[in-house]
């Protein structure tokens, strides 16, 4: 790695220690170091809110359907077509380096046989069985990092404060007793999946209801930590998580954070919506905003929602193999770069290899003619069209040979080197990157 980045990724993690997590060390410039260069990760949101087209956990919370029929939905969870392996290879062929599964959604239903309570799929849903640890194995068999989500609201534990959008059982702050009974629930459930899966990765959710000191959230890091030096944190424990996590809404301008995961659904729900909700996108909208995130440094963590039996819908399916393609196509433009050049040097997302000699171009729609690089200090050894290998040409255009400022790129793009989806161009420099970025003039 080149000097000048690894000292920006020093002070960047410097700059994370003082406005996020209160209790990062430099090491996490090493333990963070397998999810940047990871990129893409697959979500799943599995749980009884697939049974009949409810939405996941806030479907009783707002009302719209009593909790108690909410819950009967377990009685369908079945896992009939359940097949981990298969899961887990769709996602390896997405080029997903890790996946995340709801553990536990707000609901409070546990995917694995927990000890803390009854409310689990394997004691009570006809699947009868622990459904979390072969898809675990599956993951691991094929060296996916392995995610786990966690609700820390429970809204069916009888202990948890919070019920319904508009009433509460009680106040936290006002009988700590009882907030220390379900916190010693909420404890031992973390406990339960730290022994029973390591993992790479445990992604919370649903901090905003209590505060870091109601949570415990130190103690949770360090539960966590102690548990495994390794394991990443999301960003959802109230400042005690490793990095940023938006949801849904794609940033403009790159995250004050040096890690940042957007997490998104394939169509508009994270759990299966039957045909409620068939507003899927485009393999071209996915793979556009997925390398809009990279070009911003970022991860895209990508959410399919399976059905109860098991089966992961076709339309969902069909996006994680076209975007499989794609990266499998793409992939030295993709895994282990950095993010790239900001718009005003090129309008479109851009990476660059870690050693800064080579960028890469993400041309936002087909082209057929020439695409420009401003401010590119630095001299070009040869331009070519990722998964293609065909050279391209390029000129460069009003440079003033007493002036500083570097002349315009032009480089031309045929109509039939485009990909389907968004071509890749790959621009080796003959030094590290270099940009100009003053306002011209003399
Ligand atoms: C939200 C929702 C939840 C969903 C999650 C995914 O926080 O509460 O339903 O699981 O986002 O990021």
């Amino acid at each position: 790695m080149k000097k000048s980045i690894f000292i920006l990724l020093i002070c960047s993690v410097f700059l994370q220690k003082s406005t996020f997590s209160q209790n990062n060390t430099t090491s996490d410039v090493h333990k963070m170091q397998w999810f940047s260069d990871a990129k893409l990760g697959i979500f799943i949101h599995w749980g009884i809110y697939a049974v009949n087209p409810t939405s996941e956990s806030w479907a009783f919370h707002n009302k719209h359907i009593s909790h108690v029929d909410y819950m009967k939905q377990i009685k369908g969870f079945t896992a009939k077509n359940y097949k981990p392996d298969y899961w887990a290879s769709l996602i390896k062929a997405s080029g997903a380096r890790y996946a995340v599964i709801t553990s536990k959604h707000h609901d409070g239903v546990a995917l694995w046989d927990t000890k803390m309570n009854d409310l689990s799929i394997p004691k009570l849903a006809p699947a009868k069985r622990d459904v979390l640890t072969p898809f675990v194995k599956a993951l691991r068999d094929r060296n996916i990092k392995v995610g786990l989500y966690y609700s820390l609201i429970d809204w069916s534990y009888p202990d948890y404060p919070g019920f319904l959008k508009d009433s509460s059982r009680y106040d936290a702050a006002e009988d700590p007793i009882r907030w220390g009974k379900f916190l010693k629930f909420c404890h031992g459930q973390i406990k339960e999946l730290l022994s029973l899966y390591n993992p790479d990765l445990m992604w919370f959710d649903g901090d905003w209801e209590h505060s870091a000191g109601e949570w415990r959230a130190d103690y949770i890091r360090s539960l966590i930590l102690k548990s495994n030096p390794n394991t990443i944190i999301n960003g959802r424990l109230q400042g005690y998580g490793d990095y940023d996590t938006p949801e849904q809404n794609f940033p403009i301008t790159r995250p004050a954070l040096p890690y940042w995961e957007l997490c998104m659904t394939t169509n508009d729900s994270w759990g299966y919506a039957a045909d409620e909700d068939t507003n899927f996108k485009t393999p071209y909208e996915i793979i556009s905003i997925f390398a809009d995130a990279i070009s911003l440094g970022g991860n895209l963590l990508l959410d399919i929602g399976p059905k109860e039996d098991g089966t992961i819908p076709a339309a969902q399916e069909y996006i994680l193999q076209e975007l499989g393609n794609w990266t499998n196509k793409h992939s030295e433009a993709i895994f282990g770069t950095i993010g790239g050049m900001s718009l005003g040097h090129f309008y479109g997302p851009s990476t660059l290899s870690k050693d800064s000699t080579t960028l890469y171009l993400f041309i936002p729609a087909h082209a057929n003619g020439d695409i420009t690089i401003k401010g590119l200090n630095s001299e070009i050894k040869n331009v070519s069209v990722v998964g293609s290998n065909t050279n391209l040409d390029w000129k460069v255009v009003g440079k003033i040979s007493w002036s500083k400022v570097p002349g315009l790129v032009y480089i031309h793009v045929p109509e039939n080197v485009n990909d389907k989806y968004m071509t890749v161009l790959k621009v080796e420099l003959k030094s590290p990157l270099s940009l100009y970025v003053g306002k011209g003039g003399l």
